[in-house]
């Protein structure tokens, strides 16, 4: 059972809270994120004790931080539960992430009439690089609709995966009844893989 109070007490915002509402409750999650304080404290050791650059340099520091660096590679894949860390790509944000996916696997993959579905719901950060990419290889978008309540109507998903649809991309949270209508960061996954 997870203790929300106890993790609510390891994030410094959330305690002290600000000063129009304490407690404060976050909800901007999708464009940036509370931390908590083994975070904080870690980027502050890092700054104060141990900054160089990572991969860029032979000296013992540089070399120490990229030891650290691949170090939370290989733990963020246990994290996840990848199959390795090469799977792991570190990326500024989501913006980033699904540019590299569309730019990398889009345009090596993608071809004249295949499908790329994503929702009515999606930020654009995760439907320019689509829109982009399916232009330039003669794609096309697909959008699963949202329906009246705020809901994606799945009844339709069916209906719009077909055997040209090479990648569906869209958020992740939409199936919680509490997250109706919450944007969580989007997944791109290429068709050809399981999603849920
Ligand atoms: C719902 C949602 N998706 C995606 C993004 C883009 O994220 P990033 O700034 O990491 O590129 C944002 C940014 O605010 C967002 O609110």
């Amino acid at each position: 059972m997870i203790d929300a109070e106890k993790i609510r007490s390891e994030f410094p915002m959330l305690v002290a809270g600000d000063k129009d509402a304490k407690p404060l409750a976050f909800l901007d999650s999708t464009a940036t994120t509370q931390k908590p304080a083994c975070v904080i404290d870690a980027m502050d050791d890092f700054y104060r004790e141990h900054y160089s650059s990572v991969k860029r340099g032979v000296y013992r520091l540089s070399a120490r931080t990229t030891e650290a660096f691949e170090a939370t590679r290989k733990n963020v894949a246990k994290f996840i539960n990848a199959k390795t860390e090469d799977e792991i790509v570190f990326t500024r944000g989501t913006t980033e992430s699904i540019n590299l996916v569309a730019w990398s696997y889009g345009r090596k993959f993608f071809e004249e009439g295949d499908e790329i579905l994503i929702s009515g719901l999606e930020h654009h950060a995760n439907i320019v690089s689509w829109q982009l990419v399916a232009e330039m290889k003669g794609a096309k978008i697909k959008v699963i609709p949202v329906l009246d309540n705020g809901d994606l109507d799945l009844a339709a998903l069916p209906g719009l995966l077909t055997p040209r649809t090479k990648m569906v991309a869209q958020f992740r949270r939409y199936r919680e009844p509490h997250c109706r209508n919450y944007r969580d960061r989007p997944q791109a996954r290429p068709a050809s893989q399981n999603f849920d």
